[in-house]
C-alpha cells in the first residue's frame, strides 16, 4: 500500500488512521480545534487546485471538502460519476490522471471499493495529494478525526478514564473502523462494541474491545455512544430481520439513554435513518452532537488539507 507518511514524517497522502502517530493525529485535531475557533486562512492555499472525485454519493463530506477548500482560498472543481466519461468505460486511474493533467493538486477521493483511493495514490504524480474520504468498509479517516475533535470538545482531551460505545452495523462500516483506530490511537479507557452477531465483524477488527449484543447492557455508565446508520440493503441481505426488530433491539430510545452516564453525548455521523437505529428526540436532543460533528467536519477538512498541500 502506499505509504501515507514520507520519509521526513510528513503526511502527504491520508488514506487511513490505522497506524498514524498519535502526535500526527493531534496536530490535526489541534489545527481543526484553531479553525473551529475561527482562524482566518483566507489564501492559504492560492493557487492550490483541489477535485472531489467521488464515485459514491455523499452531502456531507463532499460540501464539507468544498468549504473547506474555500475557506483557504484553493480552488474547487467537483467531479460526479454519473455525470462524468467513466459512464463511457474510462477508468478511475485514467480520470484521476486527466484532471491531474489540468493542474490539480489534491484529490478527495470516496469509492466503494476497499482500496481504490490507495491505488490512486500509488499511480499519482509526486507531489499530489489524495485524501480518503470513504473506501468500501476499510476507512473513512475524517470522519475519524472529526468524531475525535467532537468527543474532544465534550469531554476533554483525556480518553483515558472514559468509556466509548460504537453501536449497529459495523461489519460494514468505514467510520467504525477509522473511529476504533482513532480511539486506539488517543488511549480510550474502555471501548465498547454493540449489535446483532450478523453485523459484527471478525478478526482483529475488535480486538481490545468489549463485544455485546445486549444494548441496555453496553450503554451502562458510557461517557459517548456513536450510533450508526444500519444499512438498508442488509435487510435484503438476511442480516437484519426486520427495521422494527432493529428498532427495539439497537435503536437508541430517550428511555435506552439514560442508562449512560449522566452528561453522556451521542454521536451519528449522518446520514440518519430516523425511527431505526436512533429517534427523533435523541436525534434533535439535548445530548446530540450530530450537527457539531457536521460543523467540525469543516474545520478538519480545512486542517487536511492545509496540512497536505502547504
Ligand atoms: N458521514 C458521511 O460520510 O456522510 P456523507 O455520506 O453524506 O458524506
Amino acid at each position: 500500500m502506499t505509504d501515507q507518511i514520507d520519509a521526513e514524517g510528513r503526511l502527504h497522502h491520508l488514506l487511513t488512521l490505522d497506524g498514524l502517530p498519535r502526535d500526527v493525529l493531534s496536530r490535526l485535531l489541534d489545527r481543526a480545534q484553531a479553525f473551529a475557533d475561527g482562524e482566518d486562512a483566507r489564501g492559504a492555499l492560492a493557487g492550490k487546485a483541489v477535485c472531489t472525485l467521488f464515485f459514491e454519493p455523499s452531502t456531507r463530506t463532499r460540501l464539507s471538502f468544498q468549504r473547506a477548500a474555500q475557506r483557504l482560498g484553493a480552488d474547487i472543481l467537483n467531479f460526479e460519476a454519473a455525470s462524468s466519461s467513466t459512464t463511457k468505460g474510462e477508468t478511475a486511474r485514467d480520470t484521476l490522471k486527466n484532471i491531474e493533467a489540468m493542474g490539480v493538486q489534491g484529490f478527495i477521493v470516496r469509492h466503494f471499493a476497499d482500496g481504490a483511493v490507495a491505488e490512486l495514490a500509488a499511480a499519482a504524480n509526486e507531489g499530489a495529494a489524495l485524501v480518503n474520504a470513504g473506501d468500501g468498509r476499510s476507512a473513512h479517516p475524517t470522519q475519524g478525526l472529526l468524531d475525535m475533535l467532537t468527543l474532544r470538545q465534550a469531554l476533554g482531551a483525556d480518553f483515558s478514564t472514559r468509556t466509548f460505545l460504537i453501536v449497529g452495523d459495523v461489519k460494514h462500516s468505514r467510520v467504525a473502523r477509522s473511529d476504533l483506530h482513532a480511539l486506539r490511537t488517543l488511549g480510550a479507557g474502555t471501548i465498547r462494541v454493540c449489535g446483532p452477531a450478523s453485523l459484527l465483524p471478525d478478526g482483529g477488527t475488535l480486538s481490545g474491545c468489549e463485544v455485546t449484543q445486549d444494548f441496555d447492557a453496553a450503554l451502562d455508565g458510557v461517557d459517548a455512544v456513536m450510533m450508526l446508520r444500519l444499512q438498508r440493503e442488509r435487510m435484503v441481505e438476511g442480516l437484519v430481520s426486520s427495521l422494527d426488530d432493529y428498532h427495539r433491539d439497537y435503536g437508541l430510545t430517550a428511555a435506552r439513554l439514560q442508562h449512560a452516564a449522566t452528561d453522556a453525548v451521542v454521536l451519528h455521523p449522518g446520514p440518519m435513518n430516523r425511527g431505526v437505529e436512533i429517534t427523533d428526540e435523541v436525534a434533535d436532543g439535548a445530548r446530540s452532537l450530530i450537527l457539531r460533528q457536521v460543523a467540525n467536519g469543516v474545520a478538519v477538512r480545512m486542517a487536511v488539507l492545509e496540512t497536505l498541500l502547504r
